[in-house]
């Protein structure tokens, strides 16, 4: 024999390997996903696979959206919830957070940072209530962003479940789209991660989709990877569940746990937290391949993981990033889960800090655009 002979362990792993390659190849060539297919690409294991996917992902969205990143600057407007989600740090059992809701001038102030800067637009985010105070407030303070900034700022609202009547009247006064995790698909997995109660139902939350869309709003909605109880599968059939509801806008993020919260007693069956951050990119890529013309956000909480995070999303299909630009005073105070990025960094530091990011990672920022989801102007167009 001339050459040396493979060691047989070697040559099986390189075989294994390459079968798995064309797989995921021959995969990401087809038109469509089934649910195996999904699946197949959840579970790539490795950085060339993913980077595979990856690629694949980015040339889709610049294809389809343009490798432009735009801003939402993200107001925390009130960290009063009347929930209990099992996950998060600012449900209504945690007693020893400091609730706070911002003043309208706060607010406005804000908004007017935004606007000042160009950002097409901002997320008026808040803990879940439905006081007709509240509502009102709400109202009032959409109509003063439309008066102030003669509506060229898109604002997006934040504020969970609420009645139809309340989501058309805020649609009425100037919000024009609408962000509402469903959190999980899988019924069963939602009840073990909020209580089960009225409070909490599942349908209503579906519901609550539908009727945003109805509505006519740009509808958002989203899901955390990494839950304890969380399958493979479950994160599969989001994806076809987002894909089924037709929805604009995705927001995602991997699940980190809040030592004030009745889920982190299930924090030892966790995978890592660097497994969690690859399973919320690999799905974010196999939205944008499914979805092409969606708006993805690259959520807050990549960065809690990863300090380059939310650039990393870009790379692999995310074209939206929301900067914070809540006052400091209350940053501590919204701290949803652990190691929440920015808490000390003012909105001008922020801005200047995501600037420099996104450039370095080659994309562009849509300053003083609105940049509607291309999926909605498609949906609107076809109605017509
Ligand atoms: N980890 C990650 N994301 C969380 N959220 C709430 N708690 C956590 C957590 N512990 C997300 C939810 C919610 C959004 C406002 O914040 O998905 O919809
Ligand atoms: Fe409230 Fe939303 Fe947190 Fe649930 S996830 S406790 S609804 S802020
Ligand atoms: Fe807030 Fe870097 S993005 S400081």
């Amino acid at each position: 024999m001339g050459s040396n002979p493979v060691p047989a362990t070697i040559f099986s792993f390189s075989v294994i390997y390459n079968r798995a390659y064309m797989q995921i190849y021959k995969i990401l060539n087809q038109g469509s996903f089934s649910k195996d297919d999904i699946a197949t690409l959840l579970s790539i294991h490795n950085d060339a696979d993913r980077n595979t996917l990856y690629k694949k992902a980015y040339q889709i969205k610049k294809q389809f959206v343009g490798n432009i990143a735009y801003f939402r600057g993200l107001i925390e407007f009130s960290n009063i919830c009347a929930k209990n989600c099992l996950y998060c740090g600012i449900r209504s059992g945690n007693t020893k957070l400091k609730k706070y809701e911002m003043t309208t001038k706060e607010i406005l102030d804000a908004m007017d940072f935004a606007w000042k800067n160009r950002y097409g637009s901002v997320v008026l985010q808040s803990g879940e209530i439905s006081t007709p105070k509240f509502v009102d407030k709400v109202d009032t303070i959409l109509q003063k962003i439309m008066d102030t900034t003669n509506g060229e700022i898109g604002i997006t609202l934040s504020c969970g479940e609420q009645t139809k009547e309340t989501y058309k009247r805020w649609f009425e006064s100037g919000a024009r789209r609408y962000l509402l995790r469903i959190e999980t698909s899988n019924k069963n997995l939602y009840y073990k991660i909020h209580p089960k109660d009225e409070y909490h139902c599942f349908e209503n939350r579906v519901n609550a989709l539908k009727n945003l869309k109805e509505i006519g709003y740009q509808t958002g909605s989203g899901i955390m990877v990494g839950l304890p109880f969380q399958t493979i599968d479950n994160i599969a059939d989001d994806i076809l569940f987002l894909k089924n509801i037709d929805i604009d806008m995705v927001g995602l993020g991997p699940y980190i746990e809040h030592s004030e919260t009745p889920l982190y007693k299930e924090k030892n069956s966790l995978i890592p937290r660097i497994e969690r951050f690859n399973l919320a990119l690999k799905t974010i890529a196999i939205l944008r391949i499914l979805m092409k013309d969606i708006n993805l956000a690259s959520a807050t909480a990549l960065q809690a993981i990863d300090p380059e995070g939310r650039e990393k999303a870009l790379l692999a299909g995310a074209n939206i990033i929301m900067p914070n630009i809540t006052p400091t005073k209350y940053r501590d105070d919204y701290l949803l889960y652990e190691d929440k990025p920015c808490t000390g960094e003012d909105a001008v530091l922020c801005k200047g800090c995501l600037e420099a990011r996104i450039a370095k990672y080659g994309e562009i920022i849509g300053y003083g655009e609105w940049g509607d989801s291309k999926h909605f102007d498609k949906r609107k167009n076809s109605d017509k």
